[in-house]
């Protein structure tokens, strides 16, 4: 009876530690080292296991009174017999021991820095990493050529980066839709500024220099305020949505000449 408990209790805190290492150490994250469920873990597993020296001791002292040797003192005995086998204490070489404090010392310094720096931490390197990639590419976008008015062109690619640019920037004057508000309908083939011969060439310019006739519709690309590859982006969208896409609803009505560019 009471081996069946102790084997289960066994059972049940091995477990605790397996699942513990497994998500602590393989899962290589320490917030779950401190995690209110690791810490409840810890302590069930540390109850369950003094429960269990507690037990085994109970039943060494039951199985050594049955051999009759608990007063023998010539033997050096190891304390736990449990299953009724006596285990001799025979010393075990000097560099062993060695060896084996050794590796005690090195756990603590690597389970001290694997929690508390970044030595040896794959989600601080991982963090640290992932942060530099991000600048790179903040540098890298700095200094990549930007789009202007010779090389602007439509790409398909652009219009869903340049939705998003576009509600950002141009829907509260243009609608969501482009259907017109203070500004103009750009979805229909009305045009009050026309310097370019073809359409994308035509927007981008507007966004770059905004109206002569009416600064409401401000110079956004020479004032630095959207970069020229931003201005392609939203260019491209308002091409897809002038040409391609089914026209809004109630759009504005139409204003300047009718200029039907390509
Ligand atoms: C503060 C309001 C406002 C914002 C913001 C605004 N616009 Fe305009 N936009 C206007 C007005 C007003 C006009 C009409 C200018 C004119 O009469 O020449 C206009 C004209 C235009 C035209 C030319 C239409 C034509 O018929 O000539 C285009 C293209 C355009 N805007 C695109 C944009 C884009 C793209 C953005 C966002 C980057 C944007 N606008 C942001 C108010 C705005």
């Amino acid at each position: 009876m009471l081996s069946k408990q102790r084997a289960l209790i066994k059972i049940f805190y091995s477990l605790f530690i397996i699942i513990f290492i497994f998500y602590a150490f393989l899962e290589c994250n320490s917030d779950y080292i401190k995690h209110p469920i690791s810490i409840i873990i810890y302590i069930i597993s540390l109850i369950l296991m003094i429960i269990s020296y507690f037990l085994e001791k109970k039943n060494y002292k039951n199985s050594l009174d049955e051999n009759n040797l608990i007063n023998n003192n010539d033997i050096k005995k190891i304390d736990h017999g449990f299953d009724g086998i006596l285990e001799l204490d025979n010393k075990i070489p000097k560099l062993w021991f060695k060896l084996f404090y050794i590796t005690i010392v090195i756990s603590i310094i690597y389970f001290y820095s694997f929690l508390f720096t970044n030595f040896a931490n794959p989600q601080f390197e991982y963090k640290i990493a992932y942060r530099n990639q991000l600048k790179e590419i903040k540098e890298y976008e700095k200094k990549k050529p930007q789009a202007s008015i010779e090389t602007v062109k439509f790409d398909e690619k652009f219009i869903n980066d340049g939705k998003k640019l576009f509600n950002e920037n141009c829907a509260t004057c243009h609608n969501v839709d482009g259907g017109g508000n203070i500004g103009p309908n750009l979805t229909d083939d009305y045009w009050i500024n026309h310097t370019e011969k073809t359409l994308i060439k035509n927007v981008f310019s507007i966004i770059w220099n905004g109206s002569k006739n009416n600064k409401v519709m401000r110079a956004f690309g020479a004032s630095g305020e959207i970069k020229g590859n931003d201005i392609q982006k939203i260019s491209s969208y308002i091409y897809y949505i002038n040409k391609i896409k089914k026209k809004p609803n109630n759009p504005k009505f139409p204003e300047g000449e009718k200029i039907i560019l390509e």
